[in-house]
């Protein structure tokens, strides 16, 4: 073999080993911290046996973290001065729960494998054990995400989807996080399971516009009831996302609502109002529905993110402050 050859092959040795190490992958903590992944599933099997309504929670607090500064746990982190992180923006204040639980997964965790396994990592896995425990889906967790040192309130409000977004406004949130207008729509799916506060509907029923008090694409029958259980200046009574079943359960009962105007949120019935989109929510609600299967790869998708991966972002000690 020549020197150049040499040179060459070296070259791309090291680039293979960056790139590996670059990547996330199912096995990364199998040599770091053997048995991870059934500590976290156990805890969490433990925590929504209690609790069930933790599980869409956790979901949702994997999905705000992706968004804003990549799936790197900034939603964990507490605002050193207080009033400007992520957990102060809009779409988060007095909303996003589960908080407690990620802090406890982590403390175990930290007793087993000290200073290994991330904030980010932990979140992801919840996220995904939770569902699981919840009923119905499952999806895959590759591994190797770093934690992040930054918070911004800013940021969230920047890019959070807000629920009167229009298609276009949703559609360039979620292109801008490598996402596609089916992804999107998929991902929407999750409305099928979990809680919104009367906050999030007050608008949409009693100011909505001048001429309207209340959003016309609502079904008028669907509006009266939101009404009745949502009256004007609640903030906080709890309402189920899907309104049409006794109990939380996974389904794609999300797209049937969508097209019979019956979901809670604007950008819910936005998932309608754009042609591609609309076949895809057609797809969805039909029996043998191929929702699930690709409610999983799309949050695969999520979870890769922006990524800190490598010698990138630290091991957080605690989830609520960097290192
Ligand atoms: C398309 C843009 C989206 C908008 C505008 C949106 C908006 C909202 C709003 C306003 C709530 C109620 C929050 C409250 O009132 O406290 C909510 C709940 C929820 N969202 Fe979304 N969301 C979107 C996409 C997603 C995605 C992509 C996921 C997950 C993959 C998701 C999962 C959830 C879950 C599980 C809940 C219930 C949370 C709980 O029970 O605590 N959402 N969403
Ligand atoms: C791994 O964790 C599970 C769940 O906590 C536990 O049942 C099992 O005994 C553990 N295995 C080892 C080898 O520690
Ligand atoms: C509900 O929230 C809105 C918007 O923040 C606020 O203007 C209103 O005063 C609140 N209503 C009550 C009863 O707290």
């Amino acid at each position: 073999m020549g020197s150049k050859c040499l040179v060459w092959a070296f070259g791309t040795l090291l680039l293979l080993a960056a790139t590996a190490d670059a990547q996330l992958s199912t096995t990364f903590y199998n040599s770091r911290c053997r048995n991870l992944t059934a500590k976290v599933d156990e805890i969490i099997r433990r925590t929504i046996r209690r609790d069930r309504t933790l599980a869409p929670a956790l979901l949702r607090l994997h999905f705000h973290d992706c968004f804003v500064r990549g799936c790197d746990a900034s939603v964990l982190l507490n605002s050193p001065r207080g009033g400007q992180g992520e957990k102060e923006a809009i779409g988060n204040k007095d909303s996003l729960r589960g908080f407690q639980v990620i802090d406890d997964v982590k403390n175990q965790i930290e007793a087993m494998c000290p200073g290994v396994v991330s904030c980010a990592d932990i979140l992801a896995l919840s996220a995904r054990d939770s569902m699981r425990a919840f009923g119905g889906i499952t999806w895959s967790v590759p591994l190797g995400r770093r934690d992040g040192i930054v918070t911004s309130a800013a940021e969230a409000n920047r890019d959070l989807p807000p629920p009167f977004a229009n298609f276009n406004t949703l559609s360039t949130l979620f292109n801008g996080k490598g996402l596609s207008d089916k992804d999107m729509v998929i991902l929407s799916g999750a409305h099928t399971v979990g809680f919104a506060r009367c906050a999030s509907m007050q608008t949409r029923l009693y100011s909505f516009s001048a001429a309207n008090p209340t959003d016309p694409t609502i079904d008028p029958t669907f509006a009266a009831q939101l009404k009745r259980q949502c009256p004007q200046g609640d903030n906080t009574t709890l309402i189920l996302n899907d309104q049409t079943k006794p109990s939380d359960t996974w389904d794609f009962n999300y797209y049937s609502n969508v097209l019979r105007s019956k979901s809670l949120f604007g950008s819910d019935d936005a998932m309608k109002r754009n042609a591609a989109a609309r076949k895809i929510v057609l797809t969805q609600n039909k029996p043998g529905s191929p929702f699930s299967a690709e409610f999983a790869n799309a949050m695969e998708k999520m979870g890769r993110i922006g990524v800190l991966t490598g010698r990138t972002g630290q091991i957080r000690k605690i989830c609520t402050q960097t290192n």
